[in-house]
């Protein structure tokens, strides 16, 4: 029995500095299709969804501002690979399981993320330096 039973990549995440410039490039390169695009307040971002056939999807994640864990990302790491996040039935019983097993988190109770989605994120640490985002999606 696994700590943290997860669905499908729901998507990966890449930090960019200009998301209009990244959307259209994302367009040109894979002929991918431009999905929500929203500001997430909250963590001081603007995200876009790209699709791809199926259900794959990339987020491209751009800061709004200086601050904010994302802008700190930018500075110290450039543009790349930012987390990805899977899909799990039930993220409270997910992050129950996560805080008995000592996983290294950040989020200890869900938190809304992009499209009102019910999300929460474990620590680089627990997953060989990449951010692990966990999103509710019913089975
Ligand atoms: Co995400």
């Amino acid at each position: 029995m696994s700590t943290l039973p997860a669905g499908e990549i729901d998507h990966v995440a890449i930090a960019v500095h200009d998301l209009d410039e990244a959307c259209a490039r994302y367009v040109e390169l894979l002929g991918a299709r431009i999905g929500l695009r929203e500001e997430v307040a909250e963590q001081g971002v603007e995200v876009a969804f790209l699709h791809l056939p199926g259900e794959t999807k990339i987020e491209l994640i751009s800061p709004m501002d200086k601050a904010g864990a994302v802008a700190r990302f930018l500075e110290k790491r450039g543009e790349g690979l930012h987390h990805v996040c899977v899909r799990v039935a039930n993220i409270d019983a997910a992050l129950q399981s996560v805080i008995d097993a000592e996983v290294p988190h950040i989020d200890s109770r869900p938190r809304i993320g992009a499209g009102g989605a019910r999300i929460a994120f474990l620590h680089p640490r627990a997953l060989g330096g990449v951010l692990l985002e966990l999103k509710e999606v019913a089975p």
